[in-house]
């Protein structure tokens, strides 16, 4: 999201570009060079004949501290055709996974902790729990191993458990729920200290031209609803980063006022020098929430390690919060990108946009040529989830953790590539599209935006950040569900306990009169309340149902089991 300086950075770099030759995402944009082919296309690993055990173990929170005393490892055991190691014995029958019983080994070396569990082949998020007190409280992680048997088969799998010592310095600390993708922090006001999910609603703020102005902008922008702020640095300073001296107040007033940041270093990350001094001043403030480094390193094809090594420096002198990024390009060297962060961010931004044709090089774009300011796209809301979708399957192919993924819905226009703002409706709809999508955070391109999205999305924001919707999104996996009725409809649903939200985006930009209906799975009872949208739903024979409804429409309901 940093368009507007797109044109300065976009110089030409050795890459995989003939010298003299500028890209975006790898590819040729200008009308003066010719297409070439880019390369950095993540394959989906090669489909195996036979059925294979994809065998997988993490623990549930990237990080336990001092004051936990237990931890918990999630397992997959899934039989995939693209990972893992082929089953011994007789051939598996993949219509009756249920059949093949797996005997699962932990232990963590240098402890006592062994757990043994049974599970049937084919299961998936399977949650051992452990005590931490054998685990005493260190910067290094403790290697933890699995052993699967079957049989005489054996198949093993690691991972790592990091249990840190507590802060004494006043800082915060962030954990990621591997399980569900959220964020916890700590809730301040209860004692001893418990961990609450958090479920990011917020912008990227200008600093220079707008918060910097003023420290009242900082209460200002936390009475609008958000959550979070992400302070965009300022390229045109010395540092390329911030007055510090201004920050310094900015963060006393954050945390006076109780706002989390989400720190910027997208000028400096490859500057370690820089990083090593930014993370050391700023790591123990107590609002800071987590780092950013890379703002689109692959559509600025930084080297293809820069953002790993930054990543490893973050964590050498900060192990207490994560580190994120955003990506901008289709499937550009995703691997290497994304392997210096925990946290992925997607940026497409997909309306009042022509998609084949650059309105600012006047070339066409294509998978090989041209920018047209949406790599690979179609040029609608469908984009957005495409695009999750695909990220989270590059995550799969490469055999990494889940890593959580936020979405960075547009909020901006009339300029360069786009030719206007998108509408409130289109806003809403791009953000509960993402979170349909699984995202677990939203940060929106940027503020100040135009009075109508600055209103839409303060009302949006007491609903996403109120504790029933992160209580779901951030404690149930996203089920997808479908509709009869209605030709182009995304929803999702969460189910915790004896409920379930139901989010539903009609994707048609043009009302509609017939009868919609979303099967639900046994037992819902009735509609306990709409937090946005139509009040018109109503559950009848299962299925919630509902005549007719706006263009764009979103709801989102939750339902009584
Ligand atoms: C690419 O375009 C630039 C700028 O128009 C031009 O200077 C350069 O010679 C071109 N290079 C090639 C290899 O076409
Ligand atoms: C954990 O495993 C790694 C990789 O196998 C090894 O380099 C490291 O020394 C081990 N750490 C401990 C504490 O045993
Ligand atoms: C934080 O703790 C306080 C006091 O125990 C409690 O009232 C509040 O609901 C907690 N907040 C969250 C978000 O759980
Ligand atoms: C930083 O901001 C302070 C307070 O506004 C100002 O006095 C100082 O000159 C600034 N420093 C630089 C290097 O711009
Ligand atoms: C890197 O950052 C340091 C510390 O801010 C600064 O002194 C140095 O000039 C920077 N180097 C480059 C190449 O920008
Ligand atoms: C994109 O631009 C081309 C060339 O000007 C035009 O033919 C096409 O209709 C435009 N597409 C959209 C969706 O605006
Ligand atoms: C993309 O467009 C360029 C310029 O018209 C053309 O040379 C190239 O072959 C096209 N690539 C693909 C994959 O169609
Ligand atoms: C769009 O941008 C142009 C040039 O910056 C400006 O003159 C115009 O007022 C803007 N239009 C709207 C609707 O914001």
């Amino acid at each position: 999201m940093p368009w507007p300086l797109f044109f300065i950075l976009a110089v030409a770099t050795a890459f995989n570009n003939p010298p003299g030759v500028d890209i975006w995402c790898g590819k040729a944009y200008r009308a003066t060079n010719a297409s070439f082919e880019p390369g950095g296309w993540l394959e989906q690993p090669a489909r195996s004949a036979v059925p294979l055990l994809d065998l997988r173990i993490r623990p549930r929170m990237n990080l336990y501290t001092a004051d936990d005393d237990r931890g918990a490892l999630v397992i997959d055991a899934a039989i995939s055709h693209l990972r893992g190691q082929p089953l011994s014995g007789e051939p598996f029958d993949t219509s009756e996974p249920q059949s093949r019983k797996l005997r699962l080994e932990v232990s963590v070396d240098g402890t006592a902790v062994r757990l043994e569990h049974v599970v049937t082949v084919d299961s998936t998020s399977v949650e051992l729990d452990f005590p931490l007190c054998d685990l005493e409280p260190r910067f290094q992680p403790w290697n933890v191993s699995l052993k699967a048997i079957q049989g005489n088969q054996v198949l093993i799998a690691r991972t790592q458990v990091y249990r840190l010592p507590d802060r004494t310095d006043g800082g915060s600390v962030t954990k990621i729920d591997s399980l569900h993708g959220g964020l916890m922090v700590r809730n301040s006001s209860s004692s001893p200290a418990s961990w609450v999910p958090l479920l990011p609603y917020s912008f990227y703020v200008s600093w220079d031209g707008w918060l910097e102005k003023s420290l009242d902008n900082v209460q200002n922008f936390k009475d609008q609803g958000y959550n979070i702020i992400h302070i965009v640095p300022n390229a045109g300073l010395a540092n390329q980063a911030f007055n510090f001296t201004e920050l310094n107040l900015f963060l006393d007033k954050c945390d006076e006022v109780g706002l989390w940041v989400m720190y910027d270093m997208r000028w400096t990350y490859k500057n370690l020098t820089s990083v090593r001094e930014q993370v050391n001043m700023l790591n123990a403030r107590k609002s800071l929430l987590l780092w950013y480094t890379g703002d689109e390193p692959d559509g600025q094809s930084d080297p293809l390690d820069a953002t790993k090594i930054t990543y490893d420096l973050i964590k050498s002198i900060d192990p207490w919060h994560p580190v994120s990024l955003v990506l901008n390009c289709y499937n550009f060297y995703y691997e290497e990108y994304s392997s210096g962060a925990d946290i992925i961010l997607s940026d497409v931004y997909p309306l009042a946009v022509n998609t084949s044709w650059s309105t600012v090089y006047d070339t066409p774009c294509n998978t090989t040529y041209g920018c047209c300011g949406c790599d690979d796209c179609e040029g609608n809301l469908q984009d957005i989830s495409v695009r999750l979708d695909r990220f989270s399957e590059y995550q799969s192919w490469v055999s990494s953790v889940p890593k959580p993924l936020w979405g960075v819905p547009m909020a901006f226009g009339n300029e360069t590539f786009w030719s206007r703002y998108p509408t409130a409706d289109e806003e809403v709809s791009m953000t509960m599209l993402s979170l349909n999508h699984n995202a677990k955070g939203i940060v929106m391109w940027d503020y100040p935006t135009t009075a109508e999205l600055a209103q839409v999305t303060s009302r949006l924001s007491r609903v996403l950040t109120g504790e029933p919707v992160s209580r779901f999104l951030l404690g149930a996996p996203t089920v997808p569900l479908h509709a009869t009725g209605h030709p182009n409809m995304d929803i999702a649903s969460w189910r915790v306990g004896s409920q379930m939200l139901v989010s539903v985006v009609s994707l048609q930009s043009t009302s509609w009169e017939a009868q919609v209906t979303v099967p639900l799975p046994a037992g819902a009872r009735a509609v306990s309340r709409v937090l946005w949208g139509s009040k018109e739903w109503g559950l009848s024979g299962g299925c919630l149902s509902k005549k007719g409804g706006r263009g764009l429409e979103t709801d989102l309901i939750v339902v009584d089991f």
